[in-house]
């Protein structure tokens, strides 16, 4: 790897440029600027209208090459173009090209083995160059273009660099005419810093098609991504045809969701697992396969009962987290059959890798299990102060099912839980608890893979949670992804270059449909990118940020639908309904810097629309509709938020004999809405006074069981110490107050409440009720957590947990 290469970027240039341009600008006067404005903005030539877009301009290569020197001139494609390659692997590279540059181009590039004198892009291996198999060296002039590299695969990445000089257009699948397919000249000379580059993707809790996943790889060989982490197997479904096992399809393929709906049977087809691993191939992109072991096996567990430690029949799960029945280590069979899933799925992945799982194992059945017991007996495991005996289990399991996969000449790769109760040398870690697995790791000689979930768990939110779609929570912006450095300080030097590099995991829990999952992928995926390719030291958020504008249109070429920034409220949640006394103030900003357009009228905000500057002042009844707009002109989706002058709502006699704290009444069973409990007796009633006696929170590592299911009702009176606006957020059900139903979360995933609304209030004892209902929705169930209501008045900037003495005693 080379560490220290000489750079010259166009950062320098571009401010010599613009230095120039400013200076040219004061010099001509204004009108003469107008005209020539207008000249830039609107070329004809060749009979077409060519419109010059701000996100073609400039240098947009992402990930950001090593070395790159700007030249004079450009060179410009044309039916005359020709490549000139002679290797095979070669001209399928060039025909690749060929054929996305005639979508969008309506050129016609050969291939031939000679040179003309101009007008032709050159591949061309070359084993003497100094850098690595997937670097290569660019050079555009006016006459033609040189790719030069040591592998297929560098040539490749030259290609795409090449594609990326061009405007974000070329990626369109269908003619465009409106820009000029011109390359600037160009020096480059390129190599990523890490081998390993990759994304993951959970297709057990939700499943797309092997359409959908070719539209992905297209899209990552843009960025010179080259690992598909396919996580095919979870307690939420068996993704992958086994012959052998037929229940594997017909059972563990399918669940039924909490809502009452089958999911599935969703698997690939061996002949589609190979057609996906053709695909990537094609775009330099390896694809291994994970298939989970010990834990995360439910899924199996429900076709073959006979391997876990209990032999019960189970479902497949239809909740998220971490299920307590994992296969029996005690069990041969459970080996036998570990051993036969993989025999059949090895031949079809090229990849010398197969991932094993490993994580979140948890212990629970195998302490009880004659069997594990008996063979933690006759391995004379043993519980000392680092690990239990069942943690030293679990290392068997791994390492036996590793030496399997030797012996097949795989390699394999774990979740970092394989560091513990013993590690084998050759295995590889994925780090994802944090860094600590990767950098223990990587000091005692494996190799490691760094995805650690703070930093690249593209599962979580990329903006205010109160407006985005339900993740699993936290925030993950593109700049902290950007910011991530894969090798930790704590990794001894000579001990570095077991990092291989790092990857973005993609749980698909809360992604309900193919949209969702791009919307987290996108563009977060691209800082991956430059990350794992792109040194340290060359790395400029601001650039990257620039350059994301041109991204985005060539992610819109491919119909991604990927996170736009929306108009967020300014230091306080966002919330969609505002109640004022005498006037409100709003302020928005975005997580990346873009303009926001806005109506007061109601209608539609467009291109036209009135641009937010500063803050806005509402003293009337307002439905303000306010969107984001990127220089493509694209446009986010609208917030609509309402704004409501109100009056303080009065108090309430508290009666005379009320009992201090709530009365929580509970209903047995499942209940899907909170009008079927109308005219219900309730099973039992009790007076609380703090929303966590409320019964019935379960901890998420526990199963739901049907009869536990408690329904609750609480009642009772709210001190509201001032008269103020306030503020309500809440993941049950319903809440009223005085009577009148303010949140309803009825049909969503009872996560990161979406519907908070504020309301004036007058100082003094109000009407509360909330009901929590057991109905699991999305996968997620609200016995999860307990029973919760945060409320802020509209001077404090965030939600506090309303307060055991809110409640009126
Ligand atoms: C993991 O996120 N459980 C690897
Ligand atoms: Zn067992």
């Amino acid at each position: 790897m080379d560490r220290n290469p000489k750079i010259i970027t166009y950062f320098y240039k571009k401010n010599q440029l613009n230095l120039l341009f400013m200076k040219k600008i004061i010099f001509f006067p204004m009108c003469s600027f107008l005209i020539l404005l207008f000249l830039s903005c609107n070329t004809k030539t060749e009979n077409k209208i060519v419109e010059n877009k701000p996100y073609n301009e400039g240098i947009n290569i992402t990930p950001t090459p090593q070395e790159l020197i700007e030249g004079e001139g450009q060179f410009t494609l044309s039916d005359n173009v020709v490549f000139v390659s002679e290797n095979e692997e070669i001209n399928k590279i060039a025909s690749f090209f060929a054929d996305k540059i005639k979508y969008s181009t309506g050129y016609n590039i050969k291939n031939q083995q000679t040179k003309p004198n101009k007008n032709f892009i050159n591949l061309e291996l070359n084993a003497d160059l100094s850098i690595n198999d997937e670097g290569y060296l660019l050079e555009v002039n006016p006459e033609m273009i040189n790719i030069q590299a040591k592998k297929p695969q560098g040539i490749f990445y030259g290609m795409q660099t090449l594609m990326q000089l061009l405007p974000a257009e070329i990626e369109s699948t269908k003619e465009i005419n409106y820009v000029n397919w011109n390359i600037p000249s160009v020096k480059i000379k390129d190599q990523p810093r890490f081998h390993y580059r990759g994304v993951m993707l959970d297709v057990s809790r939700h499943f797309v098609d092997i359409e959908f996943i070719k539209k992905q790889l297209d899209v990552l060989a843009i960025f010179k991504i080259n690992k598909f982490h396919w996580h095919l197997t979870d307690d939420q479904g068996w993704r992958i045809e086994i012959k052998k096992y037929p229940k594997l399809m017909e059972i563990s393929s399918k669940r039924i969701e909490g809502e009452g709906n089958t999911y599935g049977p969703y698997y690939y087809t061996q002949e589609q697992i190979k057609e996906v691993v053709a695909y990537a191939k094609e775009r330099f992109i390896e694809v291994i396969p994970e298939i989970e072991l010990p834990g995360h096996s439910v899924a199996t567990l429900s076709a073959y009962p006979e391997l876990s430690c209990t032999g019960k029949t189970i479902e497949v799960r239809n909740i998220w987290g971490v299920a307590t029945d994992v296969y029996c280590a005690g069990n041969e069979d459970t080996f036998k059959f570990l051993e036969d899933v993989l025999t059949e799925i090895i031949p079809l992945f090229e990849s010398d890798y197969i991932h094993i799982g490993g994580d979140e194992c948890l212990k629970i059945r195998w302490k009880d299990c004659p069997k594990c017991q008996a063979r933690i007996k006759e391995l004379g495991l043993k519980t000392d102060k680092d690990h239990s005996a069942e943690a030293r289990l679990q290392s068997y399991f791994v390492q036996r099912m590793e030496k399997f996969l030797i012996s097949k000449n795989k390699k394999i790769i774990g979740w970092d839980e394989i560091l513990e109760g013993g590690l084998s040398p050759s295995a590889t870690v994925m780090s994802w608890q944090g860094e600590e697995g990767g950098i223990a790791a990587a000091n005692m000689g494996n190799d490691v893979i760094m995805t650690p979930g703070n930093w690249l768990y593209i599962d979580k939110y990329q903006g205010d949670s109160k407006i985005n779609p339900v993740t699993i929570g936290g925030l993950l912006t593109l700049e902290k992804i950007y910011g991530y450095e894969p090798i930790p300080v704590k990794i001894d030097e000579n001990k570095r270059h077991h990092i291989l590099g790092a990857q973005v995991n993609m749980w698909n829990e809360y992604n309900y449909k193919p949209d969702d999952i791009e919307y987290d992928i996108y563009p977060r995926v691209i800082a991956l990118a430059e990350l794992s390719w792109t040194p340290s030291e060359h790395k400029n958020y601001k650039d990257f940020e620039r350059r994301i504008d041109n991204q985005r249109v060539r992610l819109d070429m491919h119909n991604i639908n990927y996170y736009i920034p929306l108009p967020e409220q300014k230091s306080e949640p966002s919330c969609n309904f505002i109640a004022f006394i005498d006037s409100t103030t709003l302020e928005f900003n975005t997580t990346e810097p873009v303009k926001m357009v806005f109506t007061t009228d109601g209608s539609e905000p467009t291109l036209t629309s009135t641009v937010y500057k500063t803050p806005l002042t509402f003293d009337k009844n307002t439905t303000l509709k306010i969107r984001s707009v990127l220089p493509s002109n694209k446009m986010s989706n609208i917030r609509t938020i309402s704004i409501e002058k109100q009056t303080y709502a009065p108090p309430i006699d508290k009666p005379s004999n009320h009992k201090p704290g709530l009365k929580a009444e509970y209903y047995k069973g499942i209940v899907t809405k909170a009008s079927d409990l109308d005219g219900k007796i309730p099973d039992e009633t009790e007076q609380i006074a703090s929303l966590i006696e409320v019964k019935h929170k379960v901890n998420g590592y526990t199963e739901i069981f049907e009869n536990d299911y408690y329904n609750t009702v609480l009642t009772g009176y709210i001190n509201i110490p001032a008269d103020n606006v306030y503020y309500f957020s809440t993941e049950a059900e319903e809440l009223w107050l005085d009577g009148k139903l303010l949140i309803s979360n009825a049909g969503e995933v009872k996560r990161f409440s979406r519907a908070d609304k504020s309301i004036a209030l007058a100082k003094g004892p109000h009407l509360i009720k909330i009901i929590r209902l057991s109905n699991i929705i999305g996968g997620w169930p609200p016995l999860w957590e307990s029973v919760n209501i945060s409320i802020r008045s509209e001077n404090e900037p965030v939600f506090k947990n309303m307060m055991d003495s809110s409640f009126f005693k």
